[in-house]
């Protein structure tokens, strides 16, 4: 194998892409690096539409393996490729399907509405996925009666079920590490040392760092909201990927991404975000290696679920 230096696998991987007619989606929380040479970038929600859309034969996944399997998902016959396949998410772990099942049946009656944080067999079990982005959207879409199943995550649960004012809301007990860790200690030391700025926040993050933002949402919403806002310097309770969008879109302002109490970077990474490198980018167009693949039977259960969210978000014009 070829030694290639940064540059060179920018070249090489632009000249894969052409060749093999690939793009590359990408998450907000990737590496600066790899933002930058993606095709498109977005969140959760945004990656799933484009995914649905795209012409490309192949679509490599800078991201990790829950939206991989998504992508795939939405397009069975296209070569889904993601570049490090242990890439995995401690939010989707948290809820496993034979847990669900299990949840399911001691609470009839339910619709279940999930996080697209999820393997496919928990996108099985679910009648509407969601994403930050659209979570209070998906369940203001049900009749205020109808009972609710909301999983994984219980901080973004909470959130909604505090927005939406129905107690009909049975909330699963998982969580993301990254945005469990951030310190309450030192977002009030920053906010001591920057007092004008203001604070931004992911809603998987705990109800005590939601308390003290000025601003909630997904991470588009917050990128959203950076670019609307008058403030010029702002707090960033979330992965601190999301900052290299933040920072190119307001050369001008200040972005300082919350730590959680034990960080020698002073940010807070998600390691598995973080495995995803140009270096294995490029050996994965080279070689379409490793390839996502799904049981058709289990895949079109899945479908469902991401479908009936794609059709809401559609339907509502988000
Ligand atoms: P969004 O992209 O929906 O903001 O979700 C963030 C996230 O935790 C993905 O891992
Ligand atoms: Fe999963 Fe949290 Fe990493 Fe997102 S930030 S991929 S929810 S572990």
């Amino acid at each position: 194998m070829k030694n290639l230096n940064q540059a060179d696998l920018v070249v090489e991987i632009q000249r894969l892409k052409k060749e093999k007619n690939a793009v590359i989606l990408g998450h907000f929380y990737q590496r600066s690096e790899i933002q930058d040479i993606a095709d498109f970038i977005g969140d959760s929600l945004q990656l799933s539409q484009k995914a649905a859309k795209t012409n490309a034969d192949i679509i490599v996944f800078a991201g990790v393996h829950f939206m991989a399997e998504t992508v795939k998902i939405l397009s069975p016959n296209k070569k889904v490729i993601i570049p490090d396949p242990e890439a995995g998410c401690s939010l989707a772990d948290s809820c496993k399907a034979e847990d669900l099942e299990k949840f399911i049946k001691k609470h009839p009656g339910h619709t279940v509405i999930s996080y697209v944080n999820t393997t496919a067999k928990v996108k099985a079990l679910t009648d509407i996925c969601c994403t930050s982005s659209n979570a209070v959207q998906i369940v203001n879409s049900l009749p205020k009666d109808e009972k609710i199943i909301f999983a994984p995550d219980r901080n973004l649960g909470n959130y909604i079920k505090s927005i939406v004012g129905r107690e009909n809301m049975v909330i699963w007990d998982g969580a993301c590490h990254v945005h469990e860790e951030f310190s309450v200690e030192k977002l009030f030391e920053l906010k001591r040392e920057y007092p004008n700025a203001k604070v931004l926040a992911h809603p998987e993050c705990k109800k005590v760092i939601l308390l003290l933002a000025d601003f909630i949402g997904s991470t588009s919403a917050l990128l959203n909201f950076s670019k609307k806002d008058d403030a010029d310097t702002y707090i960033v309770v979330t992965e601190s990927g999301i900052l290299h969008q933040m920072q190119k879109d307001n050369p001008s302002k200040t972005f300082i991404p919350a730590p959680p109490m034990d960080s020698t970077c002073g940010c807070n990474d998600c390691i598995y975000m973080k495995m995803i490198t140009l270096e294995k980018i490029y050996q994965s167009l080279l070689t379409e290696q490793p390839e996502v693949i799904l049981d058709e039977e289990l895949r079109k259960k899945a479908e469902k679920s991401i479908i009936r969210m794609l059709e809401i978000s559609e339907r509502l014009g988000l």
